[in-house]
């Protein structure tokens, strides 16, 4: 029913203007910005008036992915996310502080703090890239368009200089699902987000690379045991070793929903972190040179390989004519890169990607969560 509601605003056009900004030129004195660079304080500035102006977005890079960010207190700004990404809009969204304060001024009503179970975890991991579930009552100024409906909403406080000095100089909650085009890979440079979204958002802010390069874990203390909805940039071995007795029996949450179950994790529903090629994902498949040549073996297609801790290089596997990156070898290496090489390779018209996957261990796990489904076909060895 929403999406009839969105449709209007879909067909709004601007030019887009990149805009840089230095998150090392930025500093927080009582979460007030304290800039040491002109061009840094104006461009910050001039998107926080941007943002929030009522119906409108902006792009800006977090720790974790670029996100586009709107008000989450407006119906026309949360519209206007939805539409410029085309995303459907039964996906709740990640409200975006940068202050504990503003959570409790802004976000929930003077009924209820935060709940006690996430003390540990806020204290160890915000800021960073770790969603928690608020519970959302009745009178509560945050919109079923960003909830989806849900009883709770999902906060995070970003690790990043430039996403707090927007939030704290505009001092509005912002809903921000990572700046691609949905179903595209995740952006982690301001350029990806050009290419998904130029003519469609009025301004990027480009803060270069951003450091965690997979989106933020999102983690429900509200119910028991807790459970873990997305694995991201803190891994479920940290989330149990600090988030003190609960968290011990964190269970993660199942993979696929049933088409009338509401989404909880991203990708559950529909197609996800895809680039045009094919993605092949290939698992335990040792030094990847019988796995690749069998697989490429009578194939014709324009093939990338993207390695990672095994895998030997196209010449040792014969296989010259290959175009090949190596991710990295550690799973944070990996997930730095590994959106930012999918769409590399992506734009070099090849027709498969083959990637080498790693271990689900730590913070294996949310380069796996995104490579199963960006991958159209998995081939294991055992
Ligand atoms: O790292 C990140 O979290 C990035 C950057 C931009 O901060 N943001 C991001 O936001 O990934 P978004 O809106 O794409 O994440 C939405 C996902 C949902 O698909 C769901 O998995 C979870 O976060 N989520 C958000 N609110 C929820 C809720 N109320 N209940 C259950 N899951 C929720
Ligand atoms: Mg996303």
């Amino acid at each position: 029913m929403w999406h009839r509601h969105i449709a209007k605003f879909s067909k709004m056009t601007f030019s887009t203007r990149i805009l840089p900004a230095d998150p090392k030129a930025i500093r927080f004195i009582d979460d007030v910005p304290v800039f040491s660079d002109k061009i840094t304080e104006a461009n910050v500035r001039e998107a926080a008036t941007e943002v929030a102006r009522l119906g409108s977005v902006v792009a800006f890079p977090t720790e974790t992915v670029y996100g586009l960010g709107g008000s989450a207190l407006d119906d026309a700004s949360v519209k206007a996310i939805y539409a410029a990404k085309n995303r459907p809009a039964d996906n709740p969204l990640i409200v975006h502080v940068s202050s504990l304060e503003q959570i409790r001024r802004l976000i929930l009503t003077e009924l209820h703090q935060i709940p006690p179970v996430y003390d540990k975890l806020i204290e160890k991991f915000w800021p960073g890239p770790l969603t928690i579930l608020l519970p959302i009552e009745r009178g509560s100024p945050v919109l079923q368009l960003v909830t989806a409906g849900q009883g709770t909403v999902g906060v995070r406080m970003p690790n990043h200089n430039i996403a707090r000095a927007l939030i704290a100089l505009s001092d509005t909650p912002l809903a921000a699902p990572s700046a691609n085009a949905s179903t595209r890979p995740s952006p982690t440079l301001a350029s990806h987000v050009e290419t998904d979204l130029n003519g469609r958002i009025p301004l990027i802010l480009d803060g270069g690379a951003c450091r965690v390069g997979v989106e933020s874990t999102v983690v429900d203390g509200l119910c028991s045991p807790p459970m873990l909805l997305r694995p991201g940039g803190v891994s479920p071995e940290e989330v149990k070793e600090f988030g003190g007795a609960p968290w011990q029996n964190l269970v993660l949450a199942k993979k696929t929903a049933g088409k009338l179950e509401p989404v909880r994790t991203p990708g559950m529903k529909y197609r996800h972190y895809s680039p045009t090629a094919k993605v092949v994902l290939f698992n335990n498949c040792g030094n990847g040179k019988s796995a690749v040549a069998l697989y490429l073996r009578d194939r014709l297609e324009k093939a990338a390989l993207l390695r990672t801790k095994h895998f030997v290089s196209v010449q040792e596997m014969g296989l010259s004519n290959v175009i090949e990156r190596s991710m990295g070898t550690t799973a944070l290496e990996i997930a730095h890169n590994l959106f930012k090489d999918l769409r590399e390779v992506d734009e070099l018209d090849v027709d498969l990607i083959l990637v080498e996957g790693i271990d689900e261990a730590d913070d294996g796990l949310a380069v796996m969560n995104r490579l199963s489904k960006a991958a159209s076909e998995i081939v294991s060895d055992s």
